[in-house]
């Protein structure tokens, strides 16, 4: 696979220490694509790089079979289109979790092969050791606590967390021990209200939320969700476009001039007069 060609990057390109510094909201979204990411890069801060791509795009039912090589091929094509926000690129399932040397080798060829600023890897205080040698080492780490869709079969489901006492505790216990590790923020994923409020205002790192609230000190969306092209898109996820009917339009509308003859006009032909 071809190495990453870091080429100019544009003056106002942001830094993982620009989100770990930052006072203002911080806008997140997934990318998967070139031509996405050049539409959400002058929008957003961070695009993150999500293992929900094995959803999004390749039709699985969890981010389990999501490979370490898609992630790279996704994460390159993305950072070739992205010229100011951050871009953080996930650690899929089974790339990070067996030892904090497993972790680095393998965040070290994410880096290397995408171009990408930053890895996000999901665990709380049983992942501080990995996360430490990762920034130890200069990979900046994103955090991802709450609920954890690498670990579905453990947690039981997609199950909100925080909603006992023991679970508060571990989550509060989490966040710290991510932060305290090196994280630059922590994306809370799928918590009650209070809890990711709680945690925000004592974390000495930005949180992201994703289904936690307007609590944490920014948001973050799938684009399938966002763009109403996921068929039944979580209750968190505001759609602030409807594509999927716009696309299913455009295509019939193609399928009909093919059929009948319409299409390709004149203008659209090589050699006639107008072309
Ligand atoms: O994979 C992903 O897109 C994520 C976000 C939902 C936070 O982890």
């Amino acid at each position: 696979m071809a190495k990453f060609d870091p080429g100019i990057k544009a003056m106002n390109q942001l830094t993982v220490n620009d989100i770990r510094k930052t006072a203002t909201p911080i806008v997140c979204l997934t990318a998967y694509t070139a031509q996405i990411a050049r539409l959400v890069d002058p929008h957003v801060d961070l695009i993150l790089v999500g293992d929900s791509l094995g959803m999004a795009l390749y039709g699985f039912d969890t981010t389990l079979p999501v490979t370490l090589d898609m992630m790279i091929a996704h994460g390159a094509a993305v950072v070739r289109s992205a010229s100011h926000a951050v871009v953080a690129v996930d650690m899929p399932y089974g790339s990070y979790e067996s030892s904090p040397e497993q972790a680095l080798q393998n965040a070290q060829r994410v880096m290397r092969e995408s171009g990408c600023a930053a890895v996000k890897l999901e665990g709380g205080a049983e992942m501080a050791a990995t996360i430490r040698h990762l920034t130890q080492n200069g990979v900046p780490v994103m955090g991802h606590i709450g609920l954890m869709p690498q670990s579905v079969e453990k947690m039981g489901g997609y199950k909100i967390q925080g909603k006992d006492a023991d679970s508060v505790t571990r989550l509060h216990t989490d966040a710290q021990a991510v932060a305290e590790a090196g994280a630059f923020c922590i994306v809370i994923e799928g918590t009650i209200e209070s809890v990711a409020r709680d945690i925000s205002a004592v974390s000495t790192v930005p949180t992201i939320g994703i289904g936690a609230s307007a609590a944490c000190d920014g948001q973050v969306l799938v684009i399938n969700d966002l763009l109403g092209l996921t068929p039944k898109p979580p209750r968190f996820a505001k759609r602030y476009a409807e594509l999927a009917p716009v696309i299913s339009d455009a295509v019939s509308a193609y399928a009909k001039d093919v059929r009948a003859r319409r299409f390709p006009a004149p203008e659209h032909v090589f050699g006639k007069k107008n072309a």
